[in-house]
């Protein structure tokens, strides 16, 4: 008959034997020993169906205590050989490729990088390729940014209210909009051109809810046999349909120097005070004959069409952001959300 004894003694020698193990093969060993399939703890407890009925619940609580009183032990024990284990393993070599790494919080890509990106898929998607790099600058001159544009002397965008002039260089401006990227291209190839450029445009506009002076424009350019309004509907189309969904979008007359036809695109947009409105989002139309002549193109044998839309409003619009600003200010609040 088992009795209290008996157990402790169990005990007592199973944790002697745990505490003495220098090795996790020690400690497995120790493990068969006193806790394994036959030994003799296993034993009292599969035999506790066989005593006496008033014992079976004395035995039965002071075995199953030593029972969890030796995986207890095992435990612990195990917990600390890994450690010494591994602690005279990184004496010897300090390179412990399990231990966690340091975080390093991973980046995202600005909003407006994101659905400058998305635009880029989309027209690539269509045949359409990148132009960019010193072929089409930042800093431009009045023959890319206007009279190649067909934008007469005098025209209000040509003058140093609404455009940036760089100091001491007359005729040189920050661009005003990703238009000469047309000329730039233009003057190097000839149709077919399938080309689109994305990158910052500067004016002289003052900052609020939907203008800055900085911003981003991306200008599509399809110079081509046979090119018609339809085609330059039904590509506009296709973009705002990727790009903003089932919001309502609509065509309305324009004018552009260089352009003709012209139209603009306009959504439906709540605005930051929750009101119901529009937003333009870019500018279209079929290129002018002079700006084709400007380039040595023949008009009577090539047409094309041209866009130029902002990219900060269509993030605005696709995000549903309700100020531009928000864009602009760093804060990484807001800029997490878009992670
Ligand atoms: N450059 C115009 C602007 O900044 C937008 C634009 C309109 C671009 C018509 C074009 C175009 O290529 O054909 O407002």
């Amino acid at each position: 008959m088992t009795n209290e004894h008996q157990l402790e003694e169990l005990r007592a020698a199973a944790l002697t034997d745990i505490a003495g193990a220098a090795s996790l093969d020690d400690l497995e060993r120790a493990r068969v020993a006193h806790a394994g399939r036959k030994s003799a703890i296993a034993e009292i407890l599969s035999g506790i169906g066989s005593l006496p009925k008033e014992q079976r619940g004395p035995v039965g609580k002071g075995a199953n205590a030593v029972r969890a009183a030796i995986d207890a032990a095992i435990e612990e024990r195990q917990g600390a050989i890994e450690a010494e284990e591994l602690g005279s393993r990184l004496a010897t070599d300090p390179t412990d490729v399990t231990l966690p790494g340091d975080a390093h919080p991973l980046g995202a890509l600005h909003p407006i990088t994101q659905v400058q990106r998305e635009l880029e898929e989309i027209l690539l998607g269509l045949g359409y390729r990148i132009a960019d790099g010193p072929e089409t600058p930042e800093i431009e001159d009045d023959f890319h940014n206007f009279d190649a544009l067909n934008t007469p002397a005098g025209h209000p965008a040509r003058s140093s209210s609404d455009t940036l002039y760089v100091e001491g260089h007359p005729g040189i401006a920050l661009r005003p909009q990703t238009s000469p990227a047309q000329i730039r291209v233009m003057e190097r190839e000839d149709p077919p051109v399938y080309v689109i450029h994305t990158g910052a445009v500067y004016r002289k506009d003052d900052v609020d809810a939907t203008h800055s002076p900085m911003f981003h424009q991306i200008e599509g350019l399809a110079i081509d046999d046979g090119l018609t309004l339809g085609h330059l509907k039904g590509t506009l189309l296709h973009i705002a349909r990727e790009l903003v969904g089932d919001r309502e979008s609509w065509f309305q007359a324009h004018f552009f120097p260089f352009t003709e036809p012209s139209i603009e695109l306009y959504v439906e947009w709540t605005d930051r005070h929750g009101r119901q409105t529009s937003m333009e989002l870019l500018g279209a139309g079929m290129v002018d004959p002079n700006v084709l002549r400007a380039v040595g193109y023949d008009p009577e044998r090539y047409t094309g069409f041209a866009f130029g839309a902002g990219v900060d409003r269509l993030a605005m619009v696709r995000f549903g952001i309700p100020d531009l600003r928000l864009l602009y200010e760093g804060d990484l609040r807001v800029l997490e959300q878009f992670a």
